[in-house]
């Protein structure tokens, strides 16, 4: 077990540590190099240092990469986790893909939720992670052409059956959580939510009436609130984010200096910072930072230790509302 508890938060009936790792950096294709060994290490690094949530997908690399991973690595520590993985991106043959748009530089993404599929996906999930159970399941992005409810409706079977513990919604607006929680109650909705990316009002107030946990994905603004990304090289998937093209990243990077000097002034990193600021927003907020490099990631879980003050909560509120952003945002 790890020595380095961290303070822990509600997602529905779920108990987590209050920051837990988002697993995608561990598979190639997305943030550039990464091999298994590194990736385990990285795993490895987060456990010890207290994370017990882990936060992978179907659609994390190359066939099922990052959910096989993820069990390799856990092998004999898999009860001091709680494993969250999605569906609806890595499709058998024969299942057809169903586009939606977002605003990557690649335009769509495709996914298939429906009904019919769901416990195929969830034995598969089951099987690369080498467990009995998936913790908490999500439809990883609501299908365009499949009623969020009649998704919801199978992964409530998949409770019932056992193979699944807990409902989770990923990339909804406050009426699909509101319409799914009706059919089955949620634990988590998953959104993007960090400094540099606001995070949708209404959702969060829907989240707090129904007693629904935020999970709050790319907490790091893929790396940029670090203040450390320079620039970003071949293979990597921010070429495809607008807001990382040379022009608008040097702008944005000017316009975060404000922040990254009460970082200084507080004596912690700009990546501590934001990922306090994170938790300070609502005590039922659980940022999944990922990173693949041990020493990152023993920074940012202590950031679950930072507590803002009044005027420093302030400070940030008046500098973030001022801060513009350039490059539009993927969803
Ligand atoms: N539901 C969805 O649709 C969705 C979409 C995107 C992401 N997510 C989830 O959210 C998780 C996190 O998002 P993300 O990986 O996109 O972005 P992120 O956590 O905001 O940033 C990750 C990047 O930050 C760097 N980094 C992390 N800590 C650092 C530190 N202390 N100093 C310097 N660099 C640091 C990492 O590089 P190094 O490896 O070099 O540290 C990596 O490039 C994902 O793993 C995934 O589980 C969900």
């Amino acid at each position: 077990m790890s020595d380095n508890a961290l303070p822990t938060r509600r997602l529905g009936g779920l108990q987590v540590s209050a920051l837990g790792f988002g697993a995608m950096v561990l598979s190639p294709g997305v943030y550039g190099e990464i091999d298994d060994a590194r990736a385990e290490r990285a795993l490895l690094a987060a456990v010890d240092a207290g994370a017990t949530l882990i936060d992978t997908s179907d659609g994390y690399g190359a066939d099922g990469h990052n959910e096989w991973l993820i069990g390799q690595a856990l092998r004999g520590r898999r009860d001091e986790v709680v494993i969250a993985t999605k569906f609806g991106f890595r499709l058998p043959e024969g299942v057809e893909p169903h586009p939606f748009p977002v605003g990557y530089a690649f335009g769509e993404l495709a996914v298939n939720a429906d009904p019919k599929h769901v416990r195929g996906y969830a034995e598969a999930s089951l099987r690369e992670l080498g467990t009995d159970r998936i913790d908490l399941y999500y439809p990883h992005f609501p299908d365009p052409q499949v009623p969020l409810e009649d998704t919801v409706g199978a992964v409530a079977e998949l409770i019932e059956a056992g193979l699944v513990r807990h409902l989770g919604l990923s990339n909804v607006a406050a009426a699909q959580l509101r319409a799914a929680h009706a059919v089955h109650p949620v634990a988590a909705v998953q959104t993007e939510w960090s400094m540099w990316r606001h995070v949708d009002e209404e959702l969060l107030a829907a989240a707090r009436e129904l007693g629904v946990g935020v999970v709050a994905w790319s907490p790091l603004g893929a790396g940029f609130l670090t203040g450390k990304v320079d620039k970003v090289e071949d293979g990597d998937f921010r070429q495809h984010m607008p807001r990382f093209d040379a022009a608008n990243h040097r702008a944005n990077n000017d316009r975060f200096a404000p922040v990254r000097g009460i970082a200084g002034e507080l004596g912690i990193t700009p990546a501590q910072l934001a990922l306090a600021w994170l938790l300070d927003q609502d005590e039922h907020v659980v940022p999944i930072p990922g990173s693949r490099t041990p020493a990152h990631i023993r920074e940012n879980l202590a950031a679950a230790h930072v507590r803002l003050t009044p005027d420093v909560r302030d400070r940030l509120a008046a500098v973030l509302a001022e801060t513009e952003v350039s490059g539009g945002t993927l969803l």
